[in-house]
């Protein structure tokens, strides 16, 4: 009979599906046991997809199995919490959590981190339960605008706990990766695993869930939105003529996944004066208004270039928390209690026909 730690070596060429790196590595070995009548692996909670767990237990038999000596295997898995939404629709709800709505864009720097950050916060401002998750791991500026420096900690159940600032429960996966992070968390893999780390998370009874999608439209945004039931999508821009292009990219992503496109938020506006205190229309004005009225969409709010946003994010000290009474945080507030509007009228969680 092998020795634990030459089975554990075998285990090691196992990988996990979908994935370039071994079981072993990614902790799914609990305990190995050698015994008269055989060996028993115990592995921790797989998947919540039976079909990865019978995929790994089958390669653990196998390998195992094939080593010289070994007559007998038996693989015990751990239970994984159960789906909460069924199978076919891969859309799942996030238990306690009412709403989850999306933050898009067809492409950085327009604002979105900025805006989801402040209009979680205006939403919370409202009296409702807001949680934020930051789903853009390579761009991680909402924890740098939430101020957010803390570890994570995990619950004994091993759920991860959400960081609270200004009222706020906020999570990022980035908070989890670092220079060291091996290979596979910089691969298109990220979204999938970062979908399912939305769900393990502890978010308590929650009025809406915010997501700050990646920029663009392409594929990991639509991993992201095909597998949360999401109630619906805000779209940021910027007034440019351009960016027409970047909303219709946007509807299409949401159209595809069944998504209502609750609006449009025209970001850097226009600019005010401080000497004359007058509108400068810098991109151009009313961009948002046009394309919005010409995708039929509402427009939810058109929002200034202020220097005050820009701090506000840069030293973690998010406008609509700390200037309430601002211009621009009282248009998020606005902006929120339409979102909210929109909300109330949706005739059901879409998720609900979908099953
Ligand atoms: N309305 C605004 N006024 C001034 N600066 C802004 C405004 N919106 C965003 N910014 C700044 O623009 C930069 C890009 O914003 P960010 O939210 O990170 O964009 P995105 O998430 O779309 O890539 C940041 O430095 C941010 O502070
Ligand atoms: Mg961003």
């Amino acid at each position: 009979m092998p020795t634990p730690n030459e089975i554990l070596n075998e285990l090691k060429k196992i990988k996990y599906p979908g994935f370039t790196r071994d079981i072993v590595s990614f902790g799914l070995i609990k305990d190995i046991e050698v015994g008269h009548a055989g060996v028993t692996v115990f592995l921790g909670a797989v998947s919540a997809n039976p079909e990865v767990v019978g995929t790994v237990t089958d390669e653990v038999k196998r390998t195992v199995g094939a080593m010289p000596g070994v007559t007998k295997v038996e693989v015990q898995v751990e239970a994984a919490p159960p789906r909460p939404a069924p199978a076919h629709s891969g859309r799942r709800s996030i238990p306690g959590v009412r709403h989850v709505i999306a933050v898009a864009s067809g492409k950085g720097g327009v604002g979105k981190s900025t805006v989801a950050v402040n209009l979680a916060l205006a939403m919370q401002a409202l009296g409702r339960r807001i949680g934020l998750m930051d789903a853009d791991v390579y761009g991680p500026s909402v924890a740098m605008m939430m101020g957010v420096d803390q570890n994570v900690t995990v619950s004994p159940e091993r759920r991860i706990i959400p960081l609270q600032r200004y009222g706020v429960r906020y999570v990022s996966m980035a908070l989890f990766v670092n220079d060291q992070t091996p290979v596979i968390w910089r691969g298109p893999m990220v979204t999938k695993l970062e979908t399912e780390f939305l769900f393990n998370v502890e978010w308590g009874d929650l009025d809406c869930l915010v997501l700050d999608l990646p920029p663009g439209t392409g594929d990991a945004q639509l991993t992201i939105t095909q597998r949360v039931a999401l109630a619906g999508g805000v779209i940021v821009t910027t007034p440019q003529e351009v960016a027409l292009l970047d909303v219709k990219r946007g509807v299409a992503m949401f159209n595809e996944v069944r998504t209502p496109v609750l609006g449009v938020i025209e970001n850097m506006s226009y600019y005010v004066c401080r000497r004359c205190e007058r509108r400068h229309a810098i991109f151009g004005h009313g961009g948002g208004a046009r394309m919005a009225a010409e995708l039929n969409l509402p427009l939810l709010g058109e929002l200034p270039i202020a220097p005050e946003i820009r701090a506000g994010g840069d030293h973690a000290r998010p406008l609509v928390a700390v200037s309430p009474e601002h211009p621009a945080s009282r248009e998020f507030k606005a902006i929120a209690e339409r979102i909210f509007e929109r909300l109330a009228r949706l005739p059901k969680p879409l998720a609900e026909i979908l099953q």
